[in-house]
C-alpha cells in the first residue's frame, strides 16, 4: 500500500491505490485508544470532509498494540452534572455512529486486541467488522457493569446483528467475549489469524459482500407480540441478581428492547434519553468510583518488576491448596508441602477438579497447569524458592516454629509470606533473623472467587518486600490492598462486628432469614448469618475471638455453644441453617416486627468499624477503605464502600440513628470518634 497517509492528533487516513481509506486510531498520549470526545470529534470531521472526495471503501483500525478501542473515557463521564450534559455527550457519539453507518460506501471495522464499550458500538455501526483469532482479541459491551447500558448506538444495532437473546445476553452480563464466540453469535463477519488479517478487510472493503440476514427465529423473537413475554423472563432472570431499585440499568435496557425494537431510528433516540437519565444516578456515579478504585488498586506494585520464578507454599490445605493451584493457572512453577501426606493427596485432587473447570476441555493446558505444581512432602522446594507462602493452622506458636526451621535453607533473598487471617505479623517475626522480609499475603476464601489480597505490612516489614508482594499479588490477577498489621487487618475487622451483631439478634430470637433478608436487601451478596455458616463457625469464632480481645467486643453465647456442640455450619451439614445438598434449608414465612431496625443494627456496625479503621491509618486513604471492603465482602458496590455511603446519606443523619440505637443496645453503637468528621 503506498498513496496519501495524513496524520492527524488521534487519526491517521491513508488512502491506498484501490482508494480504501485506512483510519488508523492511534490516541494521542496514550497506551491505548479510548473513544473520547477529542476522538470522535475529529473522526467527525475526516467523515465530513469524505462527502466532496468518497473513497471506494473506508476501514477503521488501531495502530496501538494488542487492543482495538478500550471504550469511551470514563474520566469524561464523571464529568456529567445533570442530564442535559449527559444528552449532550451521549449524541455527540450519536451522530458520528449514525454518520459513518450512512456512509454510501462499504465500512469495514477491522479488530485486533480488545474491544470494549464505544469500540464495539464504533465497529457495529460500520458494515462489516473482521476479527482476528487472536487470544487477546475480546469484544463486548461492558457498559451495564458501570451502571448504564450502550448509548452510542450500541443497543439497537447489536440486536439488529445477533437477534435480541444474544445481544441482550451480552449486554445484560457486560462479558467480553473470544472473537470465535463473537462470530458464532453473528458479532463478527469474519474471523482470521492476525496475519491475514488486513487482506480479509481490504477484502471486504473490495467486494463488499451481501451480509447474512438475521434469520426468521431472531426476526420472530424481536416481534411486538413476543417482546413482552420475553422481555417478563429477561426480568425475571436478572432480578435474581440486582434490585431494581440498586441497579436500574439492566432493568431500563429491558425496557428500551421491549418498547422500541423493530424501530431503529426510534430505538436509537430512546436508547441515548435512557443512558442520559442513567448516566446521572447514584449507582453510575458509585460503580465509576468503584471502577477507579479497581485501577488505583491495579497500580499498587506497579513500581517493581518482581516476578517469583519459584513459589513454594506450606500448608495444603483450604488455602494453601488453593493458593497453589490458583498460581500455577497463573503461570508460575509452585511446590505445595504439607505435613500430612493424605492431605496432600487431596489437595492435588482439588487442583486437577479446579484445572479442569478453569480449562474445560482442553486436556493440554490442564496438564501444562498440572505439570507446574509438585507436591513436595518433604519441603524440598523451599531452598529453590523465590517466594514462600505459609498457610499452616492459625496458631502463632506452630507458625514461629515453622519458621525458624525453615529460614535457614530458604534464599538469601526470598520472601516469606504468611496467609494468617488475624495473628498480628510481629507476633510472628520475632523468631526470623530477618524479619524484613516477613509479609502478609491475606488471600480470601474461596481463592479463585475473591479478587482482594491484603498485602500486611509488619513494624519490621521492608518496602521493597511490600512492593514485591504486591506485585506478585497483581501478576496473579488479584487486587493488591496494603494494610497495617493489627487485630483482622482491615476486611476481617471491619465485617467481624456485622457478623456478631447478626449472630446477637439470633440469639435474641430474630430469625435467621430475617436478618439475612435485611442484609440483601441493602445489597449485600449474602446474608451474614448464611456467610457465617459458609466461612466455618469454628473459624468465625476464632477470629472473634482475637478481635474481641483487640476491640473489645464480647463474643457471642450463641457462637460458642453452636461451635461446642459440633455445629460448625455448612461444611458440618448445620449450622444457623440446616444444610440440604449444601444449600441452606430456610423458613420462608420467617417474620420479624422491625426489619429496619434489625438493617441498622447490622449496617452501622460495618460502618462504625470502618471509622474506626480510617482513624487508626490501617489502610492509606478512605478510598481503600471503601475498595477493601467491597472486593473483600462484595459490600453493595452501588453504595459506593462504607465511607462513600456515610458521606452520601449524611454522617449527621446517620450519627442521630446511631445515638438512637445506642439508647436501646449500649455503647457498641456509640459514634467514632472520626465519625463527625466525615
Ligand atoms: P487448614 O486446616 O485447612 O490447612 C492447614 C494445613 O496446614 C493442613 O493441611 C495441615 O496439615 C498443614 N500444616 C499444619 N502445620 C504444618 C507444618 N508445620 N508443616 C506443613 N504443613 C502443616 O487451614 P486453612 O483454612 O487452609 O488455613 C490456613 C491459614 O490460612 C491459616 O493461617 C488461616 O488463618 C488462614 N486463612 C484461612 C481462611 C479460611 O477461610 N479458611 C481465609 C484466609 C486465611
Amino acid at each position: 500500500m503506498g498513496a496519501d497517509i495524513i496524520n492527524g492528533t488521534h487519526w491517521n487516513i491513508e488512502r491506498d491505490e484501490a482508494d480504501i481509506a485506512w483510519l488508523h486510531l492511534d490516541m494521542a498520549d496514550s497506551k491505548v485508544n479510548l473513544l473520547k470526545g477529542a476522538v470522535i470529534d475529529e473522526l467527525d470531521g475526516i467523515l465530513d470532509k469524505f462527502s466532496d472526495n468518497m473513497p471506494n471503501a473506508v476501514v477503521i483500525l488501531s495502530d496501538k498494540k494488542n487492543s482495538f478501542v478500550f471504550g469511551a473515557d470514563i474520566q469524561e463521564f464523571t464529568t456529567l452534572e445533570n442530564s442535559e450534559q449527559a444528552q449532550a455527550f451521549l449524541d455527540r457519539g450519536h451522530k458520528l455512529m449514525n454518520k459513518l453507518a450512512a456512509l454510501p460506501c462499504p465500512t469495514v471495522s477491522m479488530v485486533h486486541g480488545i474491544c470494549l464499550g464505544g469500540g464495539t458500538e464504533l465497529s457495529l455501526a460500520c458494515k462489516y467488522i473482521v476479527a482476528s483469532d487472536d487470544k487477546a482479541t475480546r469484544i463486548g459491551l461492558p457498559e451495564i457493569k458501570l451502571g448504564i447500558h450502550p448509548g452510542y448506538g450500541g443497543t439497537a444495532r447489536s440486536i439488529e446483528r445477533c437477534g435480541p437473546l444474544a445481544a441482550m445476553d451480552i449486554m445484560l452480563t457486560g462479558r467480553a467475549l473470544p472473537s470465535r464466540t463473537a462470530k458464532k453469535i453473528g458479532l463478527v463477519d469474519e474471523i482470521v489469524p492476525l496475519r491475514q488479517l488486513k487482506h480479509a478487510a481490504r477484502c471486504y472493503a473490495m467486494t463488499a459482500p451481501k451480509r447474512k440476514g438475521t434469520g426468521f427465529v431472531k426476526r420472530l423473537l424481536n416481534h411486538s407480540l413476543l417482546r413482552p413475554v420475553i422481555a417478563s423472563q429477561m426480568r425475571k432472570q436478572v432480578s435474581r441478581k440486582a434490585k431494581k431499585e440498586h441497579y436500574p440499568a439492566p432493568y431500563s435496557l429491558i425496557d428500551l428492547w421491549q418498547k422500541h425494537a423493530g424501530n431503529l431510528k426510534r430505538m436509537l433516540e430512546e436508547e441515548a434519553k435512557a443512558v442520559a437519565a442513567l448516566a446521572i444516578t447514584e449507582t453510575a456515579r458509585n460503580l465509576v468510583r468503584v471502577f477507579f478504585l479497581q485501577e488505583e488498586m491495579k497500580s499498587k506494585g506497579k513500581q517493581t518488576s518482581y516476578k517469583p520464578k519459584h513459589v513454594h507454599v506450606i500448608g495444603g490445605g483450604i488455602m494453601g491448596g488453593d493458593i497453589a493451584s490458583w498460581c500455577a493457572i497463573q503461570g508460575y512453577n509452585v511446590s505445595v508441602q504439607d505435613q500430612s501426606p493424605e492431605r496432600l493427596a487431596a489437595t492435588y485432587k482439588r487442583a486437577q477438579a479446579s484445572f479442569k473447570k478453569k480449562y474445560k476441555r482442553d486436556r493440554r493446558a490442564i496438564v501444562a497447569a498440572s505439570d507446574r505444581l509438585m507436591m513436595d512432602h518433604k519441603g524440598v522446594g523451599v531452598s529453590q524458592a523465590d517466594l514462600v507462602i505459609e498457610a499452616i493452622f492459625e496458631d502463632a506458636e506452630v507458625k514461629r516454629s515453622l519458621y525458624q526451621e525453615i529460614e535457614p535453607r530458604m534464599k538469601d533473598d526470598a520472601i516469606l509470606a504468611t496467609n494468617t487471617s488475624s495473628i498480628k505479623l510481629e507476633d510472628l517475626s520475632s523468631s526470623l533473623k530477618k524479619p524484613g522480609r516477613l509479609v502478609g499475603l491475606h488471600f480470601f476464601n474461596p481463592v479463585a472467587m475473591m479478587p482482594l489480597v491484603e498485602i500486611i505490612r509488619g513494624n519490621e516489614t521492608d518496602e521493597t518486600v511490600m512492593q514485591q508482594a504486591s506485585a506478585f499479588a497483581r501478576d496473579i490477577g488479584k487486587l493488591p490492598l496494603p494494610v497495617k498489621s493489627s487485630p483482622g487487618f482491615l476486611v476481617n475487622r471491619i465485617l467481624m462486628p456485622y457478623l456478631l451483631e447478626a449472630v446477637t439478634m439470633v440469639g435474641e430470637g430474630i430469625p435467621p432469614e430475617v436478618i439475612d433478608k435485611a442484609a440483601t436487601d441493602f445489597g449485600m451478596p449474602m446474608g451474614p448469618i448464611e456467610l457465617a455458616d459458609t466461612v466455618g463457625l469454628d473459624i468465625c469464632k476464632n477470629v472473634a475471638h482475637i478481635l474481641a480481645q483487640a476491640l473489645n467486643t464480647p463474643l457471642p453465647e450463641n457462637l460458642e455453644a453452636m461451635v461446642g456442640s459440633g455445629k460448625l455450619g455448612k461444611k458440618s451439614g448445620a449450622g444457623f441453617y440446616n444444610y440440604k445438598k449444601g444449600k441452606p434449608v430456610k423458613n420462608k414465612n420467617a417474620h420479624y416486627g422491625k426489619p429496619q431496625e434489625v438493617q441498622d443494627r447490622l449496617v452501622m456496625r460495618l460502618l462504625n468499624e470502618a471509622t474506626a479503621c480510617l482513624r487508626e491509618g490501617i489502610v492509606e486513604s478512605d478510598e481503600m477503605i471503601d475498595a477493601g471492603v467491597i472486593f473483600g465482602t462484595g459490600f453493595a458496590p452501588f453504595r459506593g464502600g462504607p465511607i462513600n455511603y456515610i458521606r452520601t446519606e449524611g454522617s449527621a443523619e446517620l450519627g442521630k440513628k446511631m445515638h438512637e440505637l445506642e439508647k436501646s443496645f449500649g455503647k457498641r453503637f456509640t459514634p467514632d470518634a472520626a465519625w463527625e468528621g466525615l
